[in-house]
């Protein structure tokens, strides 16, 4: 049966991995500066983390929401003092799309309105609710397409969102902690406190997408909490499963949870809240947030040097490397030749990087060896 062939694929075949390297069938060894777009955050394979999902297979795998599930509860307990977030209610799901459908339909439910102020460059994901607020026409079906109102505004652009508000239909503002795949641009703190303030003088919602900058990536557990603000919803999943499929959005405690409200029949299942507990520990005991500033810092000190690079955008380790020219070629020969993963954005000269939370000096200055070979 041939594969539905929706992906331009890089010819190499991971068959094992370990910390923030991949091993291909021959042996061979790639640093992994982009974790399988931003997914690793503690690193492949972490022997906690195999411990606790292989622990969980041998006593149970799955059950659905229709039973107790203390593993979420013990999620959401470690969750809470790590992010900061006690008072906010944790709902899980399956993947980032999800999270964010189902923040969207929350804020929806809330607020009792559907208009949604969303940003240029956005990417939110690929179900319904999410395709219609990510700024890309060209991979939205008809179907897609206006199925609620949505303004557009550019990120800080904080006359355009005033003026959005002012006709009171508004449900929702989304944005993005970090912009990811839109090229790492972000909102400034003041934009952020401005939505905040806004949202609540206009009884909207303000979802803050934390897919990708969150679980530590900006050197934050969420890069939001660099402007001090207190988002109604927050959605995560990527890190949070280091390649587990789990998300999860934070609800803020004045919407409440009606029976059936939402839904899902994986979500939040045994094996997920395993691997869910697994990346909050080694987060914690290994402190790699601390980790993530200590090398955001060695990378910036290194780059700055390198001459071809333009600028250097993002926080923490979610960075993107400006170039001149486009940078595809440049992440081939990075792969095939120096064998170093690293991405794309929808900036055809923006490099991406997002290595594993847990990478040392080594690991930098082995690809900033690369980089430098591959620009000369
Ligand atoms: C900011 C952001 N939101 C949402 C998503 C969608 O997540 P998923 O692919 O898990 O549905 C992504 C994925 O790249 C993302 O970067």
């Amino acid at each position: 049966m041939p594969l539905f062939d929706v992906y331009p694929r890089f010819d190499v075949t991971p068959v094992r991995a370990k910390g923030a390297y991949v091993y291909d069938e021959k042996g061979q060894e790639y640093l992994d500066f982009y974790g399988g777009h931003g997914v690793i955050s503690i690193g492949h394979t972490h022997p906690h983390y195999v411990k606790l999902l292989e622990q969980q297979l041998q006593l149970i795998g799955f059950y659905s929401n229709s039973v107790n599930m203390p593993l979420q509860e013990e999620l959401a307990k470690k969750l809470a003092i790590q992010s900061g977030y006690a008072d906010h209610q944790l709902f899980l799901c399956n993947s980032g799309a999800e999270a964010n459908e189902n923040a969207l339909k929350l804020a929806s439910f809330h607020t009792g309105k559907k208009k949604v102020i969303a940003f240029r460059k956005s990417f939110h994901g690929r179900t319904a609710a999410t395709l219609n607020v990510t700024d890309n026409a060209n991979i939205s079906a008809p179907i897609n397409l206006d199925n609620y109102p949505v303004v557009w505004a550019d990120l800080n652009n904080e006359k355009a969102v005033t003026q959005a508000l002012r006709t009171k239909d508004v449900a929702a503002v989304i944005v993005e902690g970090i912009q990811g795949v839109g090229g790492l641009d972000m909102p400034t703190v003041a934009f952020l406190q401005f939505l905040s303030k806004s949202c609540k003088e206009n009884d909207a919602l303000l979802i803050l997408d934390e897919i990708q900058s969150g679980y530590g990536r900006s050197g934050k557990f969420f890069a939001h909490q660099y402007a001090g603000i207190q988002p109604d919803l927050i959605t995560m999943a990527k890190g949070m499963g280091n390649g587990f499929p789990i998300g999860g959005v934070l609800i803020a405690p004045q919407i409440k949870a009606k029976a059936g409200m939402l839904g899902t029949t994986f979500g939040g299942n045994h094996l997920a809240c395993a691997a869910g507990i697994a990346v909050l520990d080694v987060l914690a005991s290994e402190k790699l947030i601390d980790n993530v500033m200590q090398m955001h810092q060695l990378l910036i000190d290194a780059l700055q040097h390198i001459p071809a690079v333009r600028a250097i955008k993002g926080k923490g380790l979610m960075l993107g490397v400006q170039f001149d020219f486009p940078v595809q070629e440049m992440r081939s020969k990075l792969l095939y030749e120096h064998h170093v993963f690293t991405g794309a954005a929808s900036d055809p000269t923006l490099l991406r990087i997002l290595p594993p939370l847990g990478i040392d000096a080594a690991h930098i200055q082995t690809f900033i060896h690369a980089l430098k070979n591959v620009l000369t």
